[in-house]
């Protein structure tokens, strides 16, 4: 397979690697990856993670193990097991039957690395064009929330919401961010901050629970979030607590987009209710850990709710950017997504 290099994710001289993303912003510390055990244990430990990214990382082990040698029933468990790690973001569903469609050809071992291949190379391209539409929708001076982490480090472009204010801001300018922190392990305070640095964005940094005041304040002209899964009728899961700020921003009036590829779009599932939604350990919300250290605040045994995402209905979303246009509340309430795959 040839070179394939993203911000946190590279196939160079037949190695996979992965950037540890839990380990950043101090510590810039790359996992070779040459089995499934190691990726399923980075997918989970949110060391490689962001929709796009994961459904990229397990296609290009699994390419790798292809040309490596290994058998046809070992390809399609690798693939089964891997399509398992997270269950909410769809882009790893989407990934994993590609390939399954390329393990039936009689030359599945050039079809498998063709298809990894095209994966990666296509997220760049869809990354561009959401950014392009995006883009449109921004104004020079405006002050834009985000939530999570959607920038380079979750795809193998530039991004998803963080992309279109990347965009906006080279072709624009006077673009500043409200950074959500993202409890409980702070993917906007670790990694939107560190991106934003380097690209050089003007950002503040904000504890989650302080957006409301902001939004009262009038300081947030408009939101963008990413998506792990947008289901036919518009509603989409994002990581938990992007629920609350379209609530928010219906209340106050202000613009919510959300910003996902088509890769992300399951027409299969219905509504919101019928996404599953990951539930994850409790030690991270008694507490926190990475490279900064661990802490924990919360008694040993005290009882936890920690679900990966939340659902956001399509009546409190202003629009969807995608990678084929911007479509907007009424389009999507007419079913308009189920004829875009
Ligand atoms: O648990 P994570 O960090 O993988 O969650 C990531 C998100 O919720 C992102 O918003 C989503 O995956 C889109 S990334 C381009």
């Amino acid at each position: 397979m040839q070179d394939l290099i993203a911000s946190s994710l590279k196939y160079q001289n037949k190695t996979l690697s992965v950037l540890d993303q839990y380990l950043l912003p101090h510590q810039q510390t790359w996992h070779v990856c040459e089995d499934v055990a190691t990726m399923r244990d980075l997918i989970l430990g949110l060391k490689i993670r962001g929709a796009p990214l994961i459904g990229l990382g397990a296609s290009l082990l699994v390419a790798h193990l292809a040309e490596q040698g290994a058998e046809k029933a070992t390809l399609a468990a690798a693939i089964d097991e891997l399509e398992a790690t997270r269950p909410t973001a769809v882009n790893l569903m989407h990934s994993m039957t590609k390939l399954r469609v390329a393990l039936q050809q009689d030359n599945f071992v050039t079809a498998i690395v063709s298809s990894a291949v095209s994966l990666f190379n296509e997220d760049i391209a869809l990354c561009e064009s959401m950014a392009s539409h995006g883009a449109a929708l921004v104004q020079s001076g405006d002050n834009i929330l985000t939530h999570c982490n959607t920038g380079a480090l979750a795809t193998a472009g530039i991004g998803t919401a963080l992309g279109v204010i990347y965009k906006a801001q080279q072709q624009h300018g006077d673009i500043h961010v409200w950074v959500d922190e993202t409890r409980p392990l702070l993917q906007g305070g670790r990694l939107t901050a560190y991106e934003l640095e380097r690209w050089q964005i003007p950002y503040t940094l904000i504890c989650d629970n302080m957006a409301a005041s902001l939004m009262a304040a009038g300081k947030v002209d408009k939101i963008f979030v990413g998506a792990d899964r947008i289901a036919a009728n518009g509603d989409f899961a994002n990581k938990v607590g992007t629920y609350n700020l379209a609530v928010l921003a219906h209340f106050h009036n202000i613009p919510f987009y959300v910003v996902a590829p088509l890769t992300t779009l399951d027409i299969h599932t219905e509504c919101g209710e019928n996404i599953e939604i990951e539930q994850r350990n409790s030690a991270e919300v008694r507490g926190v850990s990475g490279s900064f250290g661990e802490a924990q605040w919360a008694p040993s045994n005290a009882h936890v709710y920690n679900p990966a995402f939340d659902v956001t209905p399509a009546k409190l979303i202003t629009g969807w950017v995608l990678d084929t246009g911007v479509y907007h509340q009424s389009q999507v309430l007419a079913g308009e997504l189920k004829e875009l795959v």
